[in-house]
Order: C-alpha cells, then sequence, then structure tokens
C-alpha cells in the first residue's frame, strides 16, 4: 500500500522506517524542510535505535515533501503532528487541526477513497468533533471520499522502532468498514500477529489515555514508594523487583527515582 505520514517526529519518522520495513510505499510529509531534507537524504530526522538501518534499507520506499499534493497519490494518511499540553494540562490541538485543514484541500482533488488515521494523542470526540469538519471544509462529507480513524501509538522513546514491530496491542478505531480494511492491510505484515482491537474513535482515543495514565500511576507509585523505602532505610530496589514478580504488578516500570513524562532510559518513561 502507499502511504502518507503527515508529521515527522518521534512517532512519525518511526512510523515511516518501519511501514517500509513492513513493504509498504511511505511519503513523509513534513512543515520543516530540514526535516524534509534529512529523510530525503536517507536519514531520520532524529536518533532512535534501529531507525538509520531501517531508512538504508528501504530508501527505494521512503520519500519526503512539504506539499501536501503528494496525498493524492497515496491510499492512506496517518496524522502524527504534535499535541502540546497546555497550562492548564489540557491538550492543544491547533496543529493537529491545522494539518487535517491541509489535508482536506488535498483530497478535495482526489477521485479515490481515502483513509485518514489519527494517530496524535486526541481526547475521545475530537476526531468526529473537530479533526473531521476540519477535513470537510475542502474535502466534501465523510463517508463519501474519505473516513476517519483513531490508531494510537504505544511506543517509548528508546524503544520506538521495536515497539512498533513487535507492539503488545494494535489498536484501529473507526465505524467505517473501508478504513477498517486499509488499516488491517497495513498492520498485516507485523511478524508477530499481534492482537487487534478493533473498536469505535472514542473507545480508541480513550484506550491510549488509560494506558497513559496506567504508566503514570505506577511510576509515581513506585516513586513513593522509594521514599518511604528511603525513610525506613530499606533498599527500594530490592522491594520493587519482588513486586515485579508478582504477575498481577509486572516487572516494568517500577524503577523508582525517576519522574515520568521525561524520556530517560527505555521503559521507565516517554510513554
Ligand atoms: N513521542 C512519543 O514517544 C509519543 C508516543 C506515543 C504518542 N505520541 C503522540 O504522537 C504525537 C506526535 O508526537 P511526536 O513526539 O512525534 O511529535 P514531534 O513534535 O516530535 O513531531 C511533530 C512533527 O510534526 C511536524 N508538523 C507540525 N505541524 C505540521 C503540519 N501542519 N503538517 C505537517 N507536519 C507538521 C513538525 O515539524 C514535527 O516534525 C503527539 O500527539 C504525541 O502525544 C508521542
Amino acid at each position: 500500500m502507499h502511504v502518507s505520514v503527515i508529521g515527522s517526529g518521534y512517532v512519525g519518522a518511526t512510523l515511516t522506517g518501519c511501514l517500509a520495513a513492513l513493504g509498504h510505499e511511505v511519503t513523509a510529509i513534513d512543515i520543516d524542510e530540514s526535516v524534509v531534507a534529512s529523510i530525503e537524504a536517507g536519514e531520520p530526522p532524529m536518533a532512535e535505535p534501529g531507525l538509520d538501518s531501517l531508512y538504508a534499507e528501504n530508501a527505494d520506499r521512503i520519500s519526503a515533501t512539504t506539499d501536501y499534493a503528494a496525498v493524492r497519490d497515496t491510499d492512506c494518511s496517518f496524522i502524527t503532528v504534535q499535541t502540546p499540553a497546555r497550562e492548564d494540562g489540557s491538550i492543544d490541538p491547533s496543529v493537529v487541526l491545522a494539518a487535517a485543514e491541509s489535508l482536506g484541500e488535498a483530497l478535495a482533488q482526489k477521485e479515490t477513497f481515502h483513509t485518514v488515521a489519527v494517530k496524535s494523542t486526541v481526547i475521545p470526540g475530537m476526531v468526529e468533533e473537530e479533526v473531521v469538519p476540519r477535513i470537510e471544509q475542502a474535502a466534501g462529507p465523510e463517508g463519501e471520499t474519505f473516513a476517519t480513524a483513531v490508531n494510537p501509538e504505544f511506543q517509548a522513546q528508546g524503544s520506538a522502532v521495536d515497539d512498533f514491530m513487535h507492539p503488545d496491542k494494535v489498536v484501529l478505531g473507526t465505524d467505517d468498514d473501508r478504513a477498517l480494511d486499509a488499516l488491517r492491510a497495513v498492520y498485516a505484515p507485523l511478524p508477530d500477529e499481534p492482537p487487534v482491537v478493533e473498536t469505535g474513535r472514542r473507545e480508541a482515543a480513550m484506550m491510549k489515555y488509560a494506558n497513559n495514565v496506567f504508566l503514570a500511576a505506577k511510576v509515581s507509585l513506585i516513586n513513593e514508594l522509594g521514599n518511604i523505602c528511603k525513610e525506613y532505610g530499606v533498599d527500594s530496589y530490592e522491594v520493587a523487583e519482588a513486586m515485579g514478580l508478582d504477575d498481577r504488578i509486572g516487572a516494568q516500570f517500577l524503577r523508582s527515582g525517576v519522574g515520568w513524562g521525561v524520556a530517560v532510559s527505555p521503559g521507565t518513561s516517554g510513554f
């Protein structure tokens, strides 16, 4: 399949290399010319273990441009632009909405059906209520020539390639059968046949937040336990290791000392 990836930061650049490695033709679209130049030169725009070789080995299937018209040669677009947090903790969707508008303008001149999969982290309802109307402004009503899906990414910086190629799950949130078929085809070549959760857009968006919140709570909890251990002169790492032996708890995200939200090392935070 020929796909486009809109936004080539951590998620988009990893997606580009991984989808090319799965055999798809990938066109990366970014407004940052230096990012596009890097991808065109065969190099990912940021460092991530394993990504250099994916770009080198699959150079013939990867291209990049700043021109949204390129989406018209593709069957499916993934929106992977940033969703920064505002002061009050809410997300700022303005970049996603700007990308949706540009995408809609390009799709207005496309004859064949197009799938738009939102990978950026958005709150439940945002795709239906805000993203879709932006695309529709130029491209016409959803369901005719395009349909949307929420396809969250569960990767951590430092292990993003491995997380994508060997995921614990793939979440495909859409009500449209054509979009669902397109996304099934995108992920079909994954080597381990991971569980695929087929669901609605709102549920898919919530699954990403639920995952993040659970992992953040686990890191916060182990940090609090670390403080208590310190007070009592107890080795917190030994305690955490023993906790992790319990299948109900699991060993991951039990390293105390580092808060969540900043990528420090694989499996620690940055989810
Ligand atoms: N970084 C992670 O580990 C991670 C993991 C899972 C999910 N996410 C989510 O994925 C999304 C992307 O995160 P990221 O860390 O890759 O962001 P990022 O800031 O690294 O990259 C965003 C890219 O989008 C480009 N861009 C901005 N506006 C654009 C536009 N209108 N059209 C095309 N390109 C545009 C930027 O130039 C940049 O290259 C966010 O919603 C984030 O919450 C991130």
